[in-house]
């Protein structure tokens, strides 16, 4: 074979996509508790009944709309099987994030081509009564799916579809609607009438412990790879950095097609533990660059100043110490420099990035309290990060080994 020749099912996948994000997985494993209580609140479906609505909650990658979509599917099929009428869409809010969207989405949907709607340029009024009309015409049972949410900045039409049948806008047809979030805040921020008519039935999805997450992998695993290319160890290992990283699917499928990728690169013949860390590296390397890149440029030049620190072999530096810098460092960059006090609540920003950690000191009875900053990241992938900012300010004697004019 030529170098460089692209041949399909190149070691080690057999099919790379498996472990991609949109790939919807044909069974579902480690969530037996929950699909048993979402499985019981869909029942009443296939009885010909309404089912309650449905709150779904629970932290980023635990398998929320992966649930959703398993179930639905299911819940279609009985329907088809069993002749009851059911319909079942899925929005997601991100990027949807008005009512009027929404409806708008809703309505062309149900509609067929030649009938669909505009998505601007209607009253409110309208979108709504050629939805009620839509929904209407179905005579049976529609369950709306809004994923994601807390993206959606006003809840007038959650409201409205979550009480249809009170409000007679419907007498053929019923509505149930599923709202899924990560945010868990977002429950206790609705107006309490949407609360209390959306959240009928509520079902928390817990994070993944690192058993679970073995029997996710192992599962795609054997999808995704040829046989018997995986080392023993390279399953449980991302199993257990998804569970120390809180508990995500997502995460750890991402880490083992990292470690694929890397032993592919490498042309070994085999995965191991050592892909693992290594593909644990660049994920963790291209998190901090997709940090950095969303920092407005103030906290770049902040976050600059403290590199400099680190680079030096400072660890910890104190704000007093910090502020001058930052301010040299605004001006240098032709900026006006922000106060301290603006510093001050940005790097807390930055810590629950991740970015660096703050600590609070207290100096006993006569120093009172300060705080210290220290980056949490390596400095080579910072500094590479913040290239153009460095352009602007200048290359500091700390860090002139790290970069080239
Ligand atoms: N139990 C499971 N079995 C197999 N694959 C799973 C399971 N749970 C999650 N996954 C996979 O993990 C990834 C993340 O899951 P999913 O998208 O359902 O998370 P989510 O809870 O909706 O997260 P978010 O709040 O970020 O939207 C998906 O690729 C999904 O296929
Ligand atoms: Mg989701």
């Amino acid at each position: 074979m030529s170098a460089f020749e692209f041949t399909p099912g190149d070691f080690p996948f057999e099919n790379r996509n498996a472990l991609l994000d949109d790939y919807t997985p044909d069974e579902l494993v480690g969530r037996d508790e929950e699909l048993q209580q979402y499985h019981a609140a869909l029942q009443p479906a296939i009885d010909g009944s309404q089912p309650d609505n449905i709150f779904l909650y629970g932290k980023t990658g635990v398998g929320k709309t992966a649930a959703t979509r398993f179930l639905l599917d299911r819940l279609t099929e009985g329907g088809q099987q069993h002749d009851v009428d059911i319909e079942t869409r899925i929005f997601n809010c991100d990027g949807l994030d008005t009512s009027y969207q929404i409806g708008v989405e809703i309505v062309n949907s149900l509609l067929d081509d030649g009938e669909k709607i505009s998505d601007t340029g209607h009253p409110r009024s309208k979108v709504y009564s050629k939805m009620w009309d839509a929904i209407e015409s179905l005579e049976g049972l529609l369950i709306l799916v809004f994923d994601e949410v807390d993206h959606l900045q006003d809840d007038s039409l959650l409201y409205q579809l979550s009480r249809a049948r009170e409000n007679d806008n419907l007498e053929k047809s019923r509505v149930s609607v599923i709202g899924i979030s990560n945010d868990l805040a977002y429950r206790d921020d609705l107006s309490p009438k949407v609360r209390s008519s959306l959240c009928e039935r509520s079902i928390n999805f817990s994070a993944y412990d690192a058993g679970e997450l073995k029997q996710v992998l192992q599962q795609r695993q054997s999808i995704a790879f040829q046989n018997d290319v995986l080392e023993s160890g390279v399953v449980p290992l991302c199993a257990a950095y998804g569970a120390r990283e809180s508990g995500d699917a997502r995460k750890a499928l991402d880490l083992l097609l990292k470690a694929g990728d890397v032993a592919q690169e490498d042309a070994t013949d085999v995965v191991a533990t050592d892909h693992v860390e290594r593909g644990r590296d660049l994920l963790e390397r291209e998190e901090v660059t997709r940090g950095i890149l969303g920092l407005n440029s103030h906290e770049k030049i902040l976050l600059y100043a403290i590199a400099t620190f680190d680079a030096a072999g400072q660890g910890e530096v104190r704000v007093r110490d910090l502020y001058p810098r930052y301010e040299r460092f605004s001006e240098l960059a032709d900026r006006d420099p922000l106060t301290s006090r603006w510093m001050h609540n940005h790097l807390d920003d930055l810590d629950m990035l991740g970015l660096v950690v703050v600590e609070k000191r207290n100096e006993g009875s006569s120093g009172g309290h300060y705080k210290t900053i220290a980056l949490n990241q390596d400095l080579e992938p910072v500094i590479n990060a913040l290239n153009e900012t460095i352009e602007e300010v200048g290359i500091h004697e700390t860090i002139r080994q790290w970069v080239s004019d």
